[in-house]
């Protein structure tokens, strides 16, 4: 049977719009909006704005890339949360619309299950059970991903995700926004052990990442008491020795699961995915511990729509369609 599916991702500040025809991405389009850049982080008003403005033009490029007519259309899936709800509601009205107008099914995707899942885009794809480390934007989990569509959170950050300690702490340096890939490109020109910091931790497989951030600024400020250009000066070695930090925070937990849960089988997915200190760390790793890792490629990382779409797929072959009353969620369990 042909399954075709159109996906929408709205949540953030990516409009994007996927074909996934019979478990295989077609087309995936995605529109950064760079309005932000001005303001050193997300305004969600301008967000929706912007999501309002790009969603035809991307879904009508998707649709072209992917040599598909609308009334070819099986179903058509949306982000339903967790987001920004101006941004989420775009992204869902669009698609309610549509499934509406063509008489299809609607399918509700939950933003952070689609990340997970973006590891089936290309291969080598994962087997069940895994662990998935997901480090998005506002999210640090860990995940035991029994099924496609089966998931439960094992561990998350208590405080600040991992992406919001990257992202001040590359404030504090006077880096622009956003930060946490500045670190990671100038990090690959440091030194990462020239620095320590105090790597903060809490109980069980959670995370916590504001003390980190705290004890980075009074060593700051410390520094540029002496030496007004101390940050100028040391920019690669501090880059180099706060992301190794970061890194090793997040990948002890990863550890600690692995050993706790007897599972290999190791994912990460997530904005914070696309960072090369965290692929190659995480990389080394795996041969001292014997993993199989599994890393979208960069574009599946940060937001995107064929996740969506791939996520989406599943349902339908699960028949987890919802109605056109389905409100979006800003925060939605998993
Ligand atoms: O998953 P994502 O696209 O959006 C959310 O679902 O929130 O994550 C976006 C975040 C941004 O804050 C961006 O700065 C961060 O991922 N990011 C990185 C890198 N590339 C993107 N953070 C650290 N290092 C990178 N190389
Ligand atoms: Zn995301």
């Amino acid at each position: 049977m042909d399954i075709v599916i159109l996906a929408i991702e709205s949540s953030c500040d990516e409009t994007g719009a996927a074909i996934i025809r019979n478990g295989k991405i077609v087309s995936n389009i995605v529109t950064t909006q760079a309005v932000h850049k001005r303001y050193g982080g997300i305004v969600p008003e301008l967000a929706s704005r912007a999501h309002q403005q790009n969603i035809i033009p991307v879904v009508t490029k998707a649709l072209q890339d992917a040599n598909i007519t609308k009334r070819m259309l099986h179903a058509v899936a949306f982000t339903q949360g967790p987001g920004l709800l101006g941004a989420l509601l775009v992204g869902a009205s669009f698609a309610k619309s549509l499934a509406f107008a063509l008489d299809i099914p609607l399918i509700a995707v939950h933003h952070m299950k689609a990340h997970i899942l973006a590891n089936f885009i290309n291969n080598p794809k994962p087997t069940f059970p895994f662990l998935c480390l997901t480090v998005s934007g506002g999210h640090t989990q860990l995940v035991l991903v029994k099924d496609y569509l089966t998931m439960e959170l094992i561990g998350e950050t208590q405080d600040d995700a991992m992406e919001e300690a990257f992202d001040k702490i590359a404030k504090l340096m006077g880096l622009p926004y956003p930060g946490g890939p500045r670190i990671d490109r100038y990090a690959q020109h440091g030194n990462p052990h020239r620095f320590a910091f105090p790597a903060t931790t809490v109980p069980h497989l959670n995370f916590s990442f504001s003390g980190i951030k705290t004890a980075f600024l009074y060593f700051l400020r410390e520094n540029q008491k002496r030496d007004p250009s101390f940050v100028e000066k040391n920019l690669y070695d501090l880059c180099a020795s706060i992301r190794a930090t970061l890194i090793a925070m997040a990948l002890d937990k990863l550890r600690k699961a692995a050993k706790q849960t007897n599972i290999q089988n190791i994912a990460i997915a997530g904005g914070v995915a696309a960072n090369a200190g965290l692929r190659n760390r995480l990389t080394q790793l795996a041969q001292e511990e014997g993993w199989r890792i599994f890393i979208p490629s960069l574009a599946y990382c940060t937001d995107n729509a064929a996740m969506v779409a791939m996520t989406a797929y599943y349902q339908y072959l699960a028949g987890n369609f919802c109605n056109l009353c389905v409100s979006p969620m800003p925060r939605m369990p998993l």
